[in-house]
């Protein structure tokens, strides 16, 4: 087997992990996510989600990750459970499909650094012309996809954990100031409202429930063995416990404040009113520009160009832990070199993007056609890339039921608490064992089956599970 490196500390660890999990996610996809499942509902069913049902979901990856110090693929084959490499390979198959796509609006903000060094504070409103060039987004997510492979050809430790040690504190200051200039806008209060007073209707929808599910595991990179990646340079010494619940509350945290920052902000630029047309996948592209216009020409440019370099680089510790997925798995499993590796992934990624990068506006077909002839409420999509989202967030869900399936009747309960408590010795003593085993045998595996089914009904059959059973 080629030689693996490893985190040269636990907070290097952390810090990839929260690096992989803190990105687009947080502060592209969840607010947008937010708006169109209904506001603070949405926000109280994410939060609950993810410290009840993917916490232990994230603390199985890490554990199977480090025991076998192997890609997801070869890490059941090494715990002896070959006939469960599908659960790997379906991790595999999600990680380059959503880096494919992941790989296109990481271009889309990285090019908004570019336009804001300009000054061009009305690429806002341009945002569909901006999206339809082709050369230009493609060109910028050809860098982007190229910087990706340059890391991870580098290893873990030598990029990302030194990337992340600084840019992710960088990026945290830089949305709590934008908070705070926010919410003293005219109007702020009533996306403060939005934000965190639930209206209890919602609470039934399938949109909601599902949304803010599907929003936890994407959102906590989970479902498709990122975390076993990651978890495979892991100390023996380490304490998964609090490691992951460090990297959950870093991500839970910006994902938060990221809203926080996005509603009083809508709501000063809709004069109040909150509506659905203000959501969806422009959302910060559209209303972010000309949030920094206001603040005036220079401050404008200077915070403008560095937000979105920020949150390019948030980007960048996800795509790359995204890519290291299925470049370990060919390093580990095909004795490939990692160079070409990561040059064969790479390439053939970039080029499943492609329809993607098209759906926004050049290809009629990729930009229209992808409407799901009897999609619910929370699938009124016509773009090829919010399609493929839509279909790789159920491999997520899917792969986190299955985790816990195999974690717990599987590899077996009493195997997993062994790993748990090499780097946390009184663990088999702690009240976290028992309630994480009743997690994992359980309430996991029965809630993310139940919604699961609840995500592909309301997805792809306009049917809300929730309000018929009640
Ligand atoms: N969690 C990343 C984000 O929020 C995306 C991601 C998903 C990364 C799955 C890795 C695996 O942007």
């Amino acid at each position: 087997m080629a030689a693996r490196g490893g985190f040269t500390s636990k907070l290097g660890f952390i810090l990839a992990a929260a690096g992989s999990a803190v990105g687009l996610g947080n502060i592209w996809k969840f607010p947008f996510e937010v708006g169109a499942g209904g506001g603070a509902a949405f926000v109280l069913m994410y939060l609950l989600f993810c410290f009840v049902l993917c916490f232990p979901v994230m603390v199985t990856e890490i554990a199977i990750g480090r025991k076998t110090e192997r890609n997801p693929v070869g890490a059941f084959k090494a715990l002896g459970f070959s006939n469960w490499r599908f659960l790997g390979l379906m991790g595999v198959l999600a990680g380059i499909i959503i880096l494919s796509f992941y790989n296109v609006i990481a271009g889309w903000a990285f090019g908004y650094f570019f336009e804001m060094v300009r000054g061009n504070f009305s690429i806002g409103n341009e945002f569909s012309d901006f999206t339809a060039n082709v050369v230009k987004v493609g060109s910028y997510a050809l860098i982007f996809m190229a910087a990706t492979g340059f890391i991870v050809m580098k290893g873990v430790s030598g990029g990302v954990e030194r990337a992340a040690r600084f840019l992710m504190p960088a990026l945290i200051v830089m949305i709590l100031a934008l908070v705070v200039y926010a919410i003293t806008l005219p109007n702020a209060i009533e996306g403060v409202k939005f934000y965190l007073i639930p209206d209890w209707s919602k609470i039934t929808q399938a949109s909601t429930i599902g949304g803010a599910l599907r929003q936890a595991f994407f959102s906590l990179s989970l479902g498709m063995g990122a975390l076993i990646t990651y978890g495979s340079y892991v100390g023996k010494k380490d304490n998964i416990i609090s490691s992951a619940a460090y990297i959950t509350l870093t991500d839970v945290g910006i994902a938060f404040i990221a809203g926080l920052m996005m509603f009083p902000l809508v709501a000063f630029n809709t004069g109040g009113v909150i509506d659905t047309t203000q959501s969806g996948p422009g959302l910060i592209f559209v209303t972010l520009p000309g949030v920094f216009e206001n603040i005036g020409p220079t401050w404008g440019i200077i915070i403008g160009a560095f937000f979105f370099l920020l949150l390019s680089f948030a980007a960048l510790t996800s795509t790359v832990s995204l890519l290291e997925v299925p470049v370990s798995y060919v390093v580990d499993e095909f004795q490939v070199r990692r160079k070409r590796a990561v040059i064969i992934m790479s390439i053939i990624i970039f080029a499943i993007g492609v329809p993607s990068l098209l759906s926004y506006g050049i290809s009629d077909f990729f930009s229209n056609k992808f409407a799901l002839p009897f999609g619910g409420e929370s699938a009124n999509t016509t773009q090829f890339l919010d399609f493929a989202f839509k279909i790789t967030e159920v491999m997520l869900l899917l792969g986190g039921a299955l985790i816990t399936v195999f974690a717990a009747y599987v590899w077996k309960k009493k195997n997993l608490a062994e790993e748990i408590t090499s780097g946390y010795s009184s663990y088999n003593t702690s009240i976290v064992k028992p309630v994480l085993n009743f997690c994992i045998s359980f309430l996991c595996p029965l809630m993310l089956t139940f919604l699961l089914i609840v995500v592909i009904l309301d997805n792809f059959a306009g049917i809300n599970l929730i309000e018929m059973i009640l």
